[in-house]
């Protein structure tokens, strides 16, 4: 049943991007997520102490470019984060599910003659490509909870992350407004599906991995050091957004 559910959620991420778009636009965000920006330009920094986080007065550009060695993207959608990580001077890798997505990406990278982003297709079950590759940074926003063998592959990531690497990743906390459109699909496992009456409608039908507490979401990273989860929200929008983000690095 599960891999049916993994199936549907699939293909119906690739028609969000098949069906839906007009005139050969390339749907979803086309520029970077702002968590992102603040959590890799603040790499360098002191996450933790407020007088050490100021401490980098003379070295503050440095905090913003030259950084090296591979990141790794699940659900790129748009590419905007991929193109912020490749100026920052990181060789990049993305993993799509949407083939349509896959297509527009290599159709722009061709166009733009750009060749540190490497973008290919991802099954969801299976083992994370770019086979020789060890990733300094492995990040997937607003999507990495639609595998629903969500440990497995944690645990591939945790493979394939170089010694110290670091990982982020986004989930919907319980108070985002779009729990309130969800169907139980499996409480011990929290898998749920966004329900027929959702608001965004091209997603209805979409199964995912909703943690309950901020415990449930750490456990799933337990062989992570220096496990950290930052709220975000926001009522700027119609439907309130409130966001765990969670981070960590290999042991
Ligand atoms: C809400 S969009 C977010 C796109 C992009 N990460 C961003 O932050 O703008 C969700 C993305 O997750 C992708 N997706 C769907 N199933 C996935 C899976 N099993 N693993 C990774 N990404 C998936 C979708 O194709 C879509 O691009």
């Amino acid at each position: 049943m599960k891999k049916n559910l993994q199936t549907s959620s699939t293909k119906i991420w690739e028609s969000y991007y098949n069906k839906s778009e007009f005139h050969d636009k390339w749907q979803g965000n086309q520029y970077p997520n702002e968590e992102l920006i603040k959590f890799i330009s603040n790499q360098r920094k002191n996450p933790y102490d407020k007088i050490r986080y100021f401490e980098d007065i003379k070295n503050d550009f440095s905090s913003k470019t030259n950084f090296k060695g591979n990141v790794l993207e699940f659900g790129f959608g748009g590419l905007a984060n991929l193109l912020m990580l490749k100026d920052k001077g990181y060789d990049c890798f993305g993993l799509e599910v949407s083939k349509t997505s896959i297509n527009r990406a290599h159709a722009y990278l061709k166009k733009e003659k750009i060749e540190d982003i490497k973008c290919k297709l991802w099954k969801p079950d299976t083992k994370i490509p770019f086979k020789d590759k060890k990733f300094n940074f492995i990040f997937g926003l607003q999507c990495i909870y639609y595998n629903l063998q969500l440990s497995n592959l944690i645990e591939n990531i945790y493979e394939r992350l170089e010694n110290n690497g670091q990982f982020l990743f986004s989930f919907f906390s319980f108070k985002h407004e779009y729990n309130k459109y969800t169907d139980e699909i499996d409480k011990k496992r929290n898998l749920v599906k966004w329900s027929n009456d959702h608001p965004s409608f091209r997603i209805r039908g979409a199964t995912l991995y909703q943690p309950k507490t901020e415990n449930d979401l750490k456990s799933l990273f337990h062989r992570f050091k220096d496990l950290r989860v930052f709220l975000t929200e926001s009522n700027q929008l119609p439907i309130f957004q409130s966001w765990w983000y969670i981070s960590g690095r290999k042991r």
